[in-house]
């Protein structure tokens, strides 16, 4: 498996940025300019690139177009080195409709697996909230970590759409075949739970160790699974599913499962969202993140790229200084943006640091 680092990023006709060609080092990148410059803009393409989706919710190629005309096609240059000092150049054309890759100029088939782990504070507001948003996270992190996982969790929701048709149109029969489908169903539903419960025991020690190294204040912090079917045999599952079929014709849906499973954060045995104040839930939510940048290293022996985003706005002084102070020990690339003059000032004290100042999306000298 390789990781990788970006060491030169070209767009074009994405969103407001200028085809400029970008230069990234291998450790600390700064990304400093005024609102609306063009700074959150540069992660989103290195997140598109590595991913083919963006970070932001319900956004895809229309929004990325650059909305000042030409060709409705985005063009990706970039250069790469991985763990071994390899060079590769990765170029990804984008239309509406399709995409095509390219490794050193040869088209391939698949694209490279970059991973990479966008960290924004202000998503804490929807993990402490929104059941979904602690699911999409714990599957987006737990399937870069784990392909048989996200491999099943794909199957798992295709099986989930289709008995949820069968329960919503009601075919004649419908009750039988989503019996023999259940059987799919709850081996998945087995699978993806144990999965989930073994990286929460994973990233358990870490947490409250890159809580207490990032903010310098020792907590006990842990995430539960929230699930009716831990511990449960395929067998049971599938009975309860079985018991679950009047009510979910009923509702013209599938009411339990692991598409419903919801996670606890504990914060010294507390429900977070419960009992933490709002400075409190966004250093939990950076130290879980940290934490699973860790867990990536015992797995993988390198790093993702890290990309944070607007921390200044969301944290006090003397916080950021502590992300500062952590981040210069980290060995990870790592990309950040800030458009507060204070915060600049504690960046700029991060010696040996990349500076990339952009103004209208424009890279400025
Ligand atoms: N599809 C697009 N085409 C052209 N400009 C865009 C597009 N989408 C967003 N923008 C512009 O990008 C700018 C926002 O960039 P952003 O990276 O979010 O700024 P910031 O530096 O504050 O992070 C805004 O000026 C916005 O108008
Ligand atoms: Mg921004």
């Amino acid at each position: 498996m390789s990781t990788y680092k970006i060491s030169k990023l070209q767009v074009t006709n994405f969103r407001n940025l200028n085809p400029d060609i970008i230069t990234f080092s291998p450790g600390i990148n700064c990304i400093l300019g005024e609102n609306g410059n063009g700074k959150t803009n540069i992660l989103e393409a290195i997140n598109v690139l590595a991913t083919k989706k963006s970070f932001r919710k319900n956004t895809s190629f229309p929004q990325f177009l650059s909305i000042d005309g030409g060709k409705p096609e985005i063009i990706f240059s970039s250069v790469f080195s991985n763990q071994d000092n390899e060079i590769q150049s990765y170029t990804s054309k984008m239309t509406n409709d399709s995409i095509l890759w390219f490794v050193d100029g040869t088209p391939v088939k698949k694209r490279l697996d970059i991973k990479v782990v966008f960290i924004n504070p202000f998503d804490s507001y929807g993990f402490h909230n929104n059941a979904s948003d602690r699911r999409e996270w714990l599957d987006y992190f737990l399937s870069q970590l784990d392909d048989q996982y996200k491999k099943s969790l794909s199957k798992y929701t295709l099986a989930l759409r289709f008995r949820n048709t069968l329960l919503n149109k009601k075919p004649s029969r419908f009750k039988e075949q989503i019996l023999a489908g259940d059987v799919e169903l709850s081996q998945l539903s087995f699978f993806l739970t144990k999965k989930r419960v073994e990286f929460l025991e994973a990233l358990e020690p870490l947490l409250g160790e890159t809580f207490q190294s990032l903010f310098s204040e020792k907590h006990n912090l842990k995430i539960n699974l929230d699930s009716r079917i831990i511990g449960m045999s395929v067998e049971n599952i599938q009975k309860l599913f079985a018991n679950n079929i009047e009510t979910d014709s009923d509702r013209g849906h599938t009411s339990y499962g692991p598409h419903k499973d919801d996670y606890v954060l504990l914060f010294d045995g507390l429900n977070s969202f419960d009992f933490c104040s709002l400075g409190q839930q966004k250093m939990s939510y950076l130290s879980l993140l940290f934490a699973y940048i860790e867990l990536f290293r015992y797995k993988y022996m390198s790093y993702p790229i890290v990309l944070i985003d607007d921390v200044s706005g969301e944290l006090d002084q003397h916080r950021w200084r502590r992300l500062v102070e952590y981040l210069e020990k980290r060995e990870f690339q790592v990309l950040i943006t800030t458009a507060n003059e204070k915060f600049k000032e504690e960046l700029d004290r991060i010696s040996g640091a990349n500076n990339i100042h952009i103004k209208n999306g424009s890279l400025i000298p």
